[in-house]
């Protein structure tokens, strides 16, 4: 607490219009600029608050909130959460939250750009042509691949894959999807897809999409087996997480032909990319960008301070953080003190 006011910590420049909604509640403590926090800084950064609002780059594992006794609330500014250990959380107390939904549509629009992209080697030529290379353009240069007819995969069948299934008949293309459970019969029919199992997904797949969540689970869920499986005529699209596919092995098939090509907007330690995949021309390029449209980031922020709220009683959710990830926490922090778990102050 600092006076009487609650503090929030924000890891990273956001939206202004939306983090005013929590100065009449809350001391507000945001960074003016991009950083990557050493864990001590981490840990000191969480020591000091009551709510953070977090992004990827932050990892809150039991480490970070050690030390972090008034800490009730961390607010992720993504779906994905891997970068929460929720079971550290949990013991610790601490509320987790994500901005599930609000980006659907913008991941899923996403994910057909790098698809088109990489079918018709946009990268590639944009390159060759800045580079002052098109003196005249050859009938059968640059020929890419068509999508019409062809069979979008879906591994990962949450509401982005859904949302990118559905932009699949304006396309005209058959979709299969893997998941880990068969969707309600409704939602296949509107999606118009049809649940397989991973080996006739790799196999049948003329585009393959990941959305799929990491967990330990589904780590390498695309690695040099699952690669062998694909078409080589096959392009793969990651809007997922770096560390689903196995970023050497992709580069080795992508390389040797063994597929057409790929579209990544994630990568196995990002900002880091392996250097192979740099030097390939069939693979288009960009830095994990997916929900990166301003309404949805103004939206993502926009959920997350919602979550904060609702968590310290305010808002329309007073009481109810409408994106929580681990409501276990809160009968951890129900039995603690408000708004502290450490000391009453109020
Ligand atoms: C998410 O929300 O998980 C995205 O990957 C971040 O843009």
């Amino acid at each position: 607490m600092a006076g009487n006011k609650p503090v929030v910590w924000v890891s990273r420049p956001t939206f202004d219009s939306e983090i005013a909604r929590l100065r009449p509640h809350f001391e507000v403590r945001e960074e003016t600029r991009e950083a990557k926090f050493a864990p001590a800084e981490l840990a000191a950064k969480l020591a000091g608050c009551d709510a953070a609002i977090v992004g990827l780059k932050e990892r809150v594992d039991a480490a970070a909130v050690a030390g972090a006794t008034r800490l009730r609330i961390v607010a992720n500014l993504a779906v994905g959460y891997d970068n929460l250990d929720l079971a550290a959380l949990v013991a610790a107390g601490i509320a987790a939250s994500n901005t599930a939904d609000v980006l659907n549509e913008s991941v899923a629009d996403y994910a057909w750009a790098l698809l088109l992209g990489a079918a018709r080697r946009m990268g590639a030529a944009e390159r060759w042509l800045r580079a002052g290379q098109w003196h005249a353009t050859e009938f059968k240069e640059w020929l890419g691949a068509d999508v019409r007819g062809h069979v979008l995969g879906i591994l990962g069948m949450g509401r982005i894959g859904q949302a990118i299934a559905r932009r699949a008949q304006g396309f005209g293309m058959p979709v299969l999807y893997h998941n880990r459970s068969r969707l309600p019969a409704d939602v296949e029919r509107e999606c118009r897809a049809r649940y397989v199992d991973k080996a006739e997904l790799l196999r049948e797949s003329d585009f393959l999409v990941l959305v799929l969540p990491l967990t330990p689970e589904t780590r390498h869920a695309v690695g040099a087996a699952e690669l062998a499986q694909m078409k080589p005529t096959a392009v793969l699209v990651n809007v997922a997480r770096g560390g689903i596919v196995d970023d050497a092995a992709l580069a080795a098939a992508l390389r040797e032909g063994r597929l057409a090509a790929a579209g990544l907007d994630v990568f196995e330690g990002e900002p880091r990319v392996h250097p192979d995949l740099l030097a390939l021309d069939n693979v288009l390029l960009s830095p994990h960008i997916a929900s990166a449209t301003t309404d949805t980031r103004r939206a993502m922020t926009a959920v997350a301070v919602d979550n904060v709220l609702a968590l310290f009683g305010h808002g329309p959710h007073a009481g109810h953080p409408p994106n929580l990830l681990n409501p276990e926490a809160l009968a951890v922090v129900a039995r603690a003190p408000f708004p502290t778990r450490e000391e009453p102050t109020r």
